[in-house]
């Protein structure tokens, strides 16, 4: 089967190279001319663990390409994927359909055979509908369906999500549609992977309303551990007996400095906005959007109590500025609030992160990046874990805490213990939603 993949970015990126390890042909079409002569030297312009191997293989199987040009990739395609960014739209909190119908159209004019146009974007309920208008629009003589395919895979883990999914999403309109769809996914089906065929609206529903659950259940966790802090009840303990209960389940029930990332703060300001244009508000993810931006203030208050309400003049070592480990995905990391207010009230901020370098530079202004934890926490007053990179799991804290002018403790991730930190010699500790410790300085 020929496969044609719009948009090679984390989501394009990673589907076509599991696309073409199931035995398909594929090609990836991308606008960015760096990104496809990287992508043509073997070189994989994201970190996602083992993508470089599993695309290398493929390419060297004969059966992955990479091209500028759309018309070539769809030549013979009997699928054409639509992995396009969907960023919410400036001032709205729309997702912006831009690349999106740019692409159909795109597809459109280049198109001359049957094909199934398939949006693997995540896109607000009717955008299928609206891609076939697009499409019969542009080229009325063109036989063709549309199915919705969103996709679930995390980044960090993206090709284990992507080969075992917990399920596939197929929203057609027909049988024909779903039997390309089919073939698409064979290998998955064949393995006995569930896959949920529906149609185009409720396809599209899913994937704003499970983003949305699970953003919910982070933020859930958030607040509750904002109370615990309060009443003295430990999180960690509140969350692994609430996780216990099947109904509940333990994942996403970590807190944290609040949810970030490529995903979830767009796709809940989108669910926001497709709620109040139909009349329907959407008031639980409407607050979960507001509280998650309160959990973030907290986490700067936090630091602030850590360094006796004053940021000037405070040397501050952050650990971790991605929204997550195991990517180098800067978008809408907490650390883009928490790093400014730091340097905005005049600390010395310097940072480390074992992939967030090469986004993050430009995007952190006014701070000194350095190799390590312990390069970082020389001379500081305060050391911050932000990213929970299994780096940052075991560190010495000893060492650290040597290597400081005054060893205190922000951790954001809950990773370490009050007995652990104070065993390794630190004034003071803060985590989320458990009990710190702070002893007065001699
Ligand atoms: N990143 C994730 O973890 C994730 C997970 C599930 C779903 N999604 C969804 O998948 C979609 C893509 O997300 P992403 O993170 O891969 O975005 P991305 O920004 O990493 O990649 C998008 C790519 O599309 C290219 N592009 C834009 N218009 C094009 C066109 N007309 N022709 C060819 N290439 C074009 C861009 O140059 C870019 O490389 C979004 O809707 C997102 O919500 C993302």
């Amino acid at each position: 089967m020929k496969i044609a993949m719009i948009g090679t970015g984390y989501v394009g990126l990673v589907s076509g190279v599991c696309f073409s390890d199931f035995g398909h042909e594929v090609i990836c079409v991308d606008k960015d001319p760096a990104k496809i002569e990287m992508l043509e030297r073997g070189e994989v312009p994201i970190y996602e663990p083992g993508l470089d191997q599993l695309m290398a293989k493929n390419v060297e199987a004969g059966r992955l390409s990479f091209t500028l040009d759309l018309a070539e990739a769809i030549d013979g395609a009997q699928a054409v994927f639509i992995a396009v960014g969907t960023p919410t739209r400036r001032g709205d909190g729309h997702a912006d359909l831009t690349y999106v119908m740019a692409a159909a159209q795109e597809i459109a004019r280049a198109a001359d055979h049957y094909m199934v146009i398939v949006t693997k974007s995540t896109v607000p309920v009717g955008t299928n509908r609206q891609v076939k208008q697009t499409v019969r629009k542009a080229n009325p003589q063109l036989e063709f369906d549309v199915a919705s395919n969103p996709e679930f895979l995390r980044e960090g883990a993206a090709i284990e999500d992507f080969m075992k999914p917990d399920r596939v999403v197929v929203g057609v309109q027909n049988d024909r549609a779903s039997e390309v769809m089919a073939e698409v996914y064979r290998p998955l089906y064949l393995r006995e992977f569930p896959i949920v065929t529906t149609d185009l609206e409720s396809a599209e529903m899913i994937k704003y309303a499970a983003n949305a659950f699970l953003a919910t259940k982070i933020t859930f966790i958030n607040e509750i551990a904002a109370l615990c802090e309060r009443v003295g009840a430990d999180v960690k303990q509140v969350s692994r007996g609430m996780g216990m209960d099947g109904r509940i389940g333990n994942k996403f029930l970590h807190a944290g400095p609040g949810y970030g990332g490529s995903c979830f703060p767009k796709d809940t300001k989108a669910l926001a906005r497709i709620g109040q244009d139909h009349s329907i508000p959407m008031h639980i993810t409407e607050t979960v959007i507001s509280v998650n931006e309160e959990v973030k203030r907290r986490m700067v208050n936090k630091l602030l109590d850590l360094c006796e309400g004053n940021f000037n003049g405070k040397t501050i070592a952050v650990l971790g500025v991605t929204f997550k480990p195991n990517t180098d995905d800067m978008r809408d990391a907490p650390s883009l609030t928490l790093i400014p207010a730091l340097v905005g009230g005049g600390a010395k901020v310097r940072v480390t992160d074992p992939q967030g370098r090469h986004e993050g530079e430009a995007l952190l202004p006014g701070v000194h990046w350095v190799e390590d934890a312990y390069k970082a926490a020389r001379g500081a007053d305060l050391l911050v874990i932000l990213t929970e990179w299994n780096e940052f799991r075991a560190l010495d804290l000893k060492k650290l805490a040597r290597k400081m002018a005054t060893p205190r403790l922000a951790d954001l991730r809950n990773i370490y213990t009050v007995r652990d930190v104070k065993r390794a010699g630190f004034l003071a500790y803060e985590s989320v939603g458990r009990a710190g410790f702070k002893k007065t300085q001699d």
